[in-house]
């Protein structure tokens, strides 16, 4: 589930994507994978052709424990950015990272998914690593970047509002956060 804050618009290098309809400070508890997202089964990327597996990445994504989750909703038009607004955490939500401006596109780090594909990455960032692998374990130095990054926005959860905070409840997380949930590590 995603919280309400964005509209589905064309980019203009990579199909749909997600733009912020307001002001979205950094903080902001933006989607988490809720009861209506949908756990795939069956699939074995060891027998799918790379073209089958650029169509799941359409709309799935592969976690650690080889599970592939189909978000339930608009979550689907979150495309990549090498230098992502939003990031995972540790604690079962996805949270904005940095402050998303009226009009800015929100986009997620593909990779933390852990798919054996490569994409062609044109999200023009400055750091653009070109060619977006899910290589794992994630290199030191990004981990060591995500980690600051999701921890300083982290400390914002009870400073900022936040839209899927009764929701989020369904999943056993309450806010404010314990300190255990806000000194997030990803490994
Ligand atoms: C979950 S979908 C995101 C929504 C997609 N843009 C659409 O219109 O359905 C993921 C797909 O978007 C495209 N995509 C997302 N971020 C990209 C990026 N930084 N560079 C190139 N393609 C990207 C890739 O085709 C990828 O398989
Ligand atoms: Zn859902
Ligand atoms: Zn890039």
């Amino acid at each position: 589930m995603i919280a309400k804050l964005f509209e589905v618009r064309e980019t203009q290098n990579r199909g749909k994507g997600l733009f912020a309809k307001d002001f979205i400070p950094k903080g902001t508890i933006i989607c988490f994978e809720c009861e209506k997202c949908k756990v795939l089964t069956g699939i074995d990327p060891a027998k799918m052709t790379v073209k089958e597996k650029e169509a799941l990445l359409d709309y799935a994504y592969r976690k650690k424990d080889g599970s592939y989750i189909a978000p339930c909703d608009e979550t689907r038009y979150l495309n990549h950015s090498c230098n992502a607004n939003i990031l995972g955490t540790e604690s079962g939500f996805d949270i904005a990272v940095m402050d998303i401006k009226k009009g800015e596109e929100a986009t997620y780090d593909y990779r933390d998914f852990y798919d054996d594909l490569i994409m062609q990455c044109c999200c023009r960032e400055e750091n653009c690593c070109k060619e977006v692998t899910f290589t794992h374990p994630v290199p030191a130095e990004l981990l060591k970047y995500w980690n600051e990054k999701t921890n300083a926005a982290l400390k914002l959860v009870n400073k900022v509002e936040q839209p899927l905070k009764e929701y989020l409840k369904q999943k056993s997380i309450f806010l404010p956060l314990d300190d255990k949930l806000i000194n997030n590590q990803i490994t």
